[in-house]
This record gives structure tokens, sequence and C-alpha cells, in this order.
């Protein structure tokens, strides 16, 4: 389906700024909504229609339904596990009270796609072997997990009863350019290459052999692109299906910063999972999606954006 309208929540954020990209790039007009609280106006794409403006604001609904974009992409969240931990009220209400604004107002505006961006390494325990699929039960131990989950089954609500059609696409862990420095191993490309490239010591938390799933953010975009054209409705795991540990991203990213660090452990963090990897053969053969940029190569891609960008943050 071409779709001509196109509206980002957390366009100014990491990926949301990378999926309003793309949608420029297919001539689609877009509209960001972004209360900047992570986000950066640096990462807004000039062509884009910018309303700085929280989910949760009162007049949301109002305009969306002024907007009518034929498309959503909801980004916007509180991605941060362990201050959902800290805060799970703060956290519910971005993440579930956000999401459901969002869909209910998409749904009374006639909103053809619904595009939610979920979490795949939020969504199990180390009770379950990955990598996971989409048919096994969720099974979230920390809020943020709780949160995207809650949200997902809003949306399954907006789509039976207010006919909203949605794809769902829950994340393994994402990096590339643009990661801001934020908590837990989402970001740890992102810190490691930037600690790093500054000359500072990076900490390795625990043993270093915890594993998750790292997915380059051009494949994730890919994916967003796809669940918008295809026909399609529901859940999409999108990762690697690969388990990559701390301690080898480590040895990687000291090398190709040229660092000549030795491994520092801290403590371990409660409550983080040991082991996270997502098994997307249903993206492979209902959206036609894989991805494609290997580690290595997007591990280079990553520094080298952070070296010719650390002047300018
Ligand atoms: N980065 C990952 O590895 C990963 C993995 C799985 C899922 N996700 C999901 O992808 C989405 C984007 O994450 P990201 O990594 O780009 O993080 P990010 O923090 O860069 O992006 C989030 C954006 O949302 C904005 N935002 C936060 N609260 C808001 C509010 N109340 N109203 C309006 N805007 C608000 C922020 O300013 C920011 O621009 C999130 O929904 C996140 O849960 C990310």
């Amino acid at each position: 389906m071409k779709h001509k309208t196109a509206l980002v929540t957390g366009g100014a954020g990491f990926i949301g700024s990378h999926v309003v990209d793309a949608l420029i790039k297919r001539r689609i007009k877009v509209y960001v909504i972004d209360d900047l609280s992570t986000g950066k106006k640096a990462n807004l794409n000039p062509n884009a229609t910018f309303f700085k403006m929280s989910v949760l604001h009162p007049g949301l609904m109002r305009l969306v339904e002024k907007l009518k974009p034929d498309v959503v992409f909801h980004l916007a969240a509180q991605i941060d596990v362990r201050c959902s931990v800290e805060d799970p009220p703060g956290d519910a209400e971005i993440n579930v009270m956000g999401t459901l604004r969002m869909a209910h107002a998409s749904a009374k505006a006639g909103v053809k796609k619904f595009i939610f961006t979920s979490s795949g390494g939020a969504m199990f325990s180390d009770d379950i072997r990955p990598p996971y699929s989409e048919s096994l039960s969720a099974d979230p131990i920390a809020p943020y997990g709780i949160a995207k989950r809650a949200a997902e089954m809003y949306l399954a609500f907006e789509h039976r009863i207010h006919g909203l059609p949605y794809v769902v696409l829950r994340l393994a862990n994402v990096y590339g350019p643009r990661q801001a420095l934020s908590g837990g191993y989402a970001g740890v490309i992102s810190k490691f290459s930037q600690t790093m490239l500054a000359g500072k010591q990076c900490m390795i938390t625990g043993t270093g052999r915890q594993t998750r799933d790292y997915v380059y953010v051009g494949d994730v975009v890919r994916a967003q692109m796809l669940a918008m054209e295809k026909g399609v409705t529901g859940l999409f795991h999108i990762g690697t299906g690969v388990q990559t540990n701390v301690n080898h991203l480590f040895k990687k990213i000291n090398a190709l910063t040229g660092s000549k660090q030795k491994e520092t452990h801290v403590v371990a963090c409660q409550g983080e999972v040991m082991r996270s990897a997502l098994d997307a053969r249903k993206a492979g053969k209902e959206l036609g999606w894989k991805a494609e940029v290997p580690l290595d190569d997007g591990l280079r891609r990553t520094v080298e954006w952070f070296a010719k960008h650390a002047s300018k943050k």
C-alpha cells in the first residue's frame, strides 16, 4: 500500500530519526512528535514537520485527528530498563498510557497502519532458551518489558474493536549511528565506542559473558519500511538470532578504536537476563526481512560515525 503521510513519535531519537530519514527518502510527508527528553534536535531531519510535545499531552488526540496521517510509527518511550525498575509507574505512564493514547487517537483518526516498536529482549526470562520465536508466551521480568507487553495487548484490542490495522516489531538490541549513551546493554556498543574514543576506561558489568542479539539500525529501519508497505498484521521478531557477549564487543571495539584497554569488570546489575536472541524466521517469511549487516561491519560503521561526530556533541 502506498502511503503519503506518516507520523513518527520519538522521531528525534536514535531509531526514530533513522525511520524519519527513510520515509523522507521515499517522498512521504513526515510529522514528528517528540518531547526531546532523550532525543535531540540535531537528529531531526529538516524536511520533517516537528511538534515538541509529549505523547501524554492532553492535546495529543486533537493533533492526531487534525494531521490524519496514513501511517503512524510509535517509537516514543522510556527506554531504560533500570529506570523502569526504580520507577515502574513513571515507566508505565509513558510506555503503556502513551502507547494506548497514540493507538486510540490513531484508530479514531482512521490511520491505515500503526507500527509499534516493542522489545524482544525484555519479553523473555532466562527460563527459556534463546532464540525466542513469536509463538512463545511472553514472560517479562522488568517493568519495561511488562509495559511493552501491556501496550501490545492494548494494540490488539484497538485492532479488534476499533479496527486499527497494526504491526508490532519486537526488536533485539539495536546499535548504530546516533545512539545516545544510555543505561543497560541496549547502549553498550555506543557506550564502549564513545568511551574508548574519548580515551576513557570502559567498565564491563559482571563476567561480561551475558549475551544479546545485536541488530544494526539500518536493518531495523528496513523492517519498519516493510511493515508499512506489506499488507501484514501482528507481531514480528526483528533480530539476527546470533548471541554476542559483552567481552567480545569490548575486544572488537578496543581494536576498532585503536585503544589498548584491559578488561575491567564491575559488579553485575540485578534483574537483567543472562542470554537473549530472537528468532526472526516469521519476519523472513511474511515481510521478506532478514538482517543483512554483519556485526563486524556494523561495529566499524558505528565507530567511524562516533569518531567523526565526537566533536559535534
Ligand atoms: N535501542 C534498542 O536497542 C531498542 C530495542 C528494542 C526496542 N526499542 C524501542 O525502540 C524505540 C526507540 O528507542 P531508541 O533506542 O531510539 O531510544 P531513544 O531514547 O533515542 O528514542 C526515544 C525517543 O522518544 C522520545 N520520548 C520519550 N518520552 C516521550 C514522550 N513522553 N513523549 C514524546 N516523546 C518522548 C525521546 O525524546 C526520544 O527521542 C523505543 O520504543 C524503544 O523501547 C529500542
